[in-house]
């Protein structure tokens, strides 16, 4: 596993692009989820400078808060709670370009302005959320979705 990340693109298309194979050399390896998923946030994090980046893991009829980067944020999610509750009960990825207008988006963090939820889907079953904040408006759009959600599915497949 290579010890430093390399951040390079002049887009966020390509950095996207550069990132994807360095975060599966990173993690398939390994088999352990957590393990997987804090990676992830590290390298998402250090790529883009987001303000919160983690993992919702579903337990039960609940999200519980997984490996994350970024201020403390709130530890439970019911279903169809907030936006990570919706991207769960839906099953898709949902983008949030301003969290004022989402009915009963949760602020973890009053700094947080817009969002993108992806599931991380296994055998057709939502297994955790991969959740992204930011703190200025309408950060997230179809770029972002593609990658994270290839982002997902690799660790899907992996782990
Ligand atoms: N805003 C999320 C809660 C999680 S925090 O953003 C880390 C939501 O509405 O589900």
């Amino acid at each position: 596993m290579a010890e430093t990340l390399i951040i390079h693109g002049n887009s966020k298309e390509e950095l996207y692009q550069n990132l994807l194979p360095q975060i599966k050399s990173i993690i398939e390896d390994e088999e352990d989820m957590i393990a997987n998923m804090a990676n992830i946030s590290a390298c998402l994090y250090e790529t883009f400078r987001f303000w919160w980046v983690g993992f919702y893991r579903v337990a039960g009829n609940e999200l519980v808060l997984g490996p994350f980067q970024g201020p403390i944020a709130c530890t439970r999610i019911r279903n169809g709670r907030g936006v990570c509750g919706t991207s769960w009960q839906r099953a898709e990825t949902v983008i949030v370009p301003d969290v004022e207008q989402f009915p009963g988006h949760i602020a973890c963090s009053s700094a947080s302005r817009s969002e993108i939820v992806v599931p991380v889907l296994h055998k057709g079953e939502v297994i955790a959320v991969l959740d992204i904040d930011s703190d200025m408006l309408d950060t997230f759009d179809d770029t972002d979705r593609l990658w994270l959600e290839r982002i997902a599915a690799l660790l899907a497949d992996i782990t």
